[in-house]
């Protein structure tokens, strides 16, 4: 909720809005479908996993929210298609769309294979594609917005991370060219990049398989939690900001890369050198070992 500025009452960013929201089901998606919610929205959630969209569903029509399942593999046109055709026919439109299911293949460059980055790019890249092609037809139509998560390293290369960094770099160039093209048509585009959120992302395999019971590798200090990274975002798409860094160390990582090259290189290798191993182990707690 804002306050507006004459009437000091309290509006909703995305009142009658209708969203589209692609990984609704864990992490940043889940904690999106509750603030695009809470903040007036009617939203369609997308994932593969249907105990956990009609859990939050529930958890949102208990708030007086509205919410659709939209049970649905972003690897698949077909099923997005149909998500897109249950949403429409549930709530009419499509105002925004979120493409944000992802997650990461990680490890040592030799140790991976090309299916490895096939795998990586099936979800990450041609997913997010395929979701902007099945709902461009209604955001042309709402001369809405779409918002395309990336992450921070899809600005900043990092070792063992070459899969998802260049699945994450190939969204930033993505977001970056639509932002022109769909500005035809009155789409706002936004590309978010988060760094370390609280999610499931470092609890789940080179394959997509999710181990709950892992802890999260990443040091908690660092670690932003959902609901704020979902505040930060859901104003960023409703300001129509091209782009959208979420969290400190984020910021001052890009701005290091991006004006500071050569010492950044040099303090990214200095921080890695000897230890990529131990890096790769720890990052993921060896979820990846016999992957
Ligand atoms: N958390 C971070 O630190 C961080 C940092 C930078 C960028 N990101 C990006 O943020 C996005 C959300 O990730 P998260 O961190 O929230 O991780 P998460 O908790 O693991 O959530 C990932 C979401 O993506 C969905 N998903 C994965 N593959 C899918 C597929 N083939 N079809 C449909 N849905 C699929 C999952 O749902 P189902 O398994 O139910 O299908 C889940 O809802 C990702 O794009 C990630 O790369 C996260």
């Amino acid at each position: 909720m804002v306050e507006d500025g004459k009437h000091r009452e309290m509006k909703a960013l995305f009142d009658g809005h209708v969203v589209f929201l692609t990984g609704a089901s864990s992490g940043i998606g889940a904690a999106l479908a509750r603030e695009f919610s809470q903040q007036g929205a009617s939203v369609s959630l997308v994932a593969r996993r249907e105990d956990r969209l009609r859990e939050l569903k529930r958890e949102i029509e208990s708030k007086a929210g509205q919410a659709e399942v939209c049970v649905c593999d972003v690897t698949d046109r077909n099923s997005l298609d149909e998500a897109v055709k249950t949403t429409v026919a549930r709530f009419g439109k499509i105002d925004v769309a979120v493409a944000n299911a992802g997650f990461g293949v990680t490890g040592m460059f030799e140790r991976l294979t090309t299916d490895d980055f096939r795998r990586q790019f099936a979800t990450n890249v041609f997913g997010v594609i395929d979701t902007i092609y099945a709902v461009l037809p209604f955001l042309k139509a709402s001369r809405g917005r779409v918002a395309i998560v990336s992450s921070l390293m899809g600005r900043v290369g990092l070792p063992t991370g070459t899969p998802y960094g260049a699945s994450k770099f190939a969204l930033c160039g993505l977001a970056e060219c639509l932002y022109y093209e769909l500005a035809e048509y009155g789409i706002a585009v936004t590309c978010i990049l988060p760094g370390l959120v609280e999610s499931d992302i470092r609890r789940t395999d080179n394959r997509g398989v999710v181990h709950e019971d892992m802890p999260d590798p990443a040091p908690s200090w660092l670690v932003m939690p959902a609901e704020r990274a979902a505040k930060i975002i859901v104003r960023g798409i409703y300001k129509k900001r091209p782009e959208v860094i979420v969290t400190h160390h984020a910021k001052l990582m890009i701005l290091l890369s991006r004006h500071f090259p050569r010492t950044w290189r040099w303090m990214v290798r200095l921080a890695t050198k000897r230890r990529m191993g131990v890096l790769e182990r720890r990052r993921r707690g060896d979820l990846n070992r016999d992957a």
